[in-house]
């Protein structure tokens, strides 16, 4: 198998050193922005890639929504298998490339884009080819966590913890994408499309970010014995109906994700036979998720000449309906702190997602073992019944 690889930063100079001195697979060409001296050889432009007849796949890890993803449909239509850890354009694009692929036969992947070097989205591929996953969800920001375990562990503040995550190479210049809950968000809408064989659209799925955490929110989640993290949930109800978002939550410090630290991930799903499954590890950094890319090369070489490898077998158009999804919350804005009584989602979601555009920064919590306050049993809702013991809590 001879690839090309666009994009030769973090990711794809990893994947390209994985695949050093590998009989299987090799690196024939390069499309980077700034080509190091010792790939002059495999400086490539995207013409010459896609018109070579050797060159079976192309790897794009450069990031972004456009131009990749009209490259990545020319690769596509030059019959190129595409490997891609960019979670942007498949967040925004999957259905239009995984149906263009099927249509000129051609494989396309993209286990790095979720999870780092976990294998989350093959593990749901592998599951719901025997069982039904009505619900998942977890820690799939590793900067986001890193930036809390600072913050909890050593006392820093967020700005602190951001830039120390920024020199470390995790967090990026402009950290938008991590800090408001972006990246988590396009994480839990492919891992949801995926599971649930759905198409939904990435700005219907609310999101709420740990921008304007505090560290008097920590102690706030300190006095219920619980601690923060960015987490997700997205569940099929009975009737269809997909209950999702992503917001910091209050989690118990006995709950897996409390345990999670640093760059870690921590993905769990729910299958109506199977039960729960929970997977973790690196969430990000260069080998792990370059390896998550080797991977699909693997499983590319393996099945050829099948070919069209696909996590999805359908695309059914999905809006996400939070309304009847009684949750409780912790909210601090210009007025102080507080801890809200049962709410619709959907309602109380609307209401927050308001404040911050009348000027009032706002930091919001999920709590997701409400139980545990004054006044916790569910009073009213339509949220599907509790899970079995083993299972995540069901806010
Ligand atoms: N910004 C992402 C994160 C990179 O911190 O999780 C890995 O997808």
């Amino acid at each position: 198998m001879k690839i090309a690889i666009m994009g030769l930063g973090t990711i794809g100079g990893g994947v390209e050193i994985l695949l050093r001195g590998r009989p299987d697979i090799s690196v024939k060409r390069i499309f980077t922005r700034h080509i190091p001296a010792e790939y002059a050889a495999l400086d490539s432009s995207l013409e010459t890639i896609l018109q070579d007849p050797e060159i079976d796949t192309v790897v794009e890890t450069l990031g972004g929504v456009e131009p990749v993803h009209t490259w990545l449909c020319e690769a596509i239509r030059a019959g190129k298998n595409v490997v891609t850890a960019n979670k942007a354009v498949v967040a925004a694009h999957y259905r239009e490339l995984a149906e263009l692929a099927a249509e000129h036969g051609a494989a396309f992947r993209f286990s790095a884009a979720v999870g780092g070097g976990i294998p989350w989205l093959t593990g749901l591929e592998q599951i719901k080819r025997a069982d039904k996953i009505d619900a998942l969800g977890g820690i799939m920001n590793a900067t986001c966590n890193l930036i809390l375990s600072r913050m909890i562990r050593n006392g820093r503040t967020l700005a602190e913890a951001l830039a120390e995550a920024q020199a470390e190479g995790y967090a990026e210049r402009d950290p938008s994408a991590d800090i408001d809950g972006l990246d988590a968000r396009r994480k839990l809408l492919i891992s949801a499309n995926t599971a649930f064989d759905c198409v939904l659209p990435e700005e219907s799925v609310p999101a709420f970010g740990i921008r304007h955490l505090q560290p008097e929110d920590l102690e706030a989640a300190a006095v219920w014995h619980c601690t923060v993290r960015l987490s997700n949930r997205a569940f099929r109800e009975e009737d269809g109906r997909i209950r999702i978002l992503t917001a910091p939550v209050f989690v118990p410090l006995d709950d897996p994700e409390a345990t999670v630290w640093d760059c870690g991930n921590r993905l769990w799903c729910q299958a109506a036979r199977g039960g729960l499954y929970s997977f973790g590890g690196i969430g990000a950094g260069r080998f792990s998720t370059a390896q998550s890319v080797v991977q699909d090369l693997l499983d590319i070489k393996e099945k050829t000449p099948e070919r069209p490898v696909f996590y999805q077998k359908g695309f059914a158009p999905a809006v996400p309906d939070n309304r009847g999804w009684m949750t409780r919350w912790y909210v601090r804005g210009a007025a102080g702190s507080c801890i809200t009584e049962w709410r619709d989602t959907a309602e109380f979601v609307q209401e927050i997602q308001a404040r911050p555009a009348a000027g009032e920064p706002v930091f919001t919590a999920l709590i997701v073992c409400p139980s545990a306050l004054p006044g916790g049993s569910r009073t009213s809702g339509t949220a599907a019944p509790a899970a079995p013991a083993a299972a995540p809590p069901r806010a």
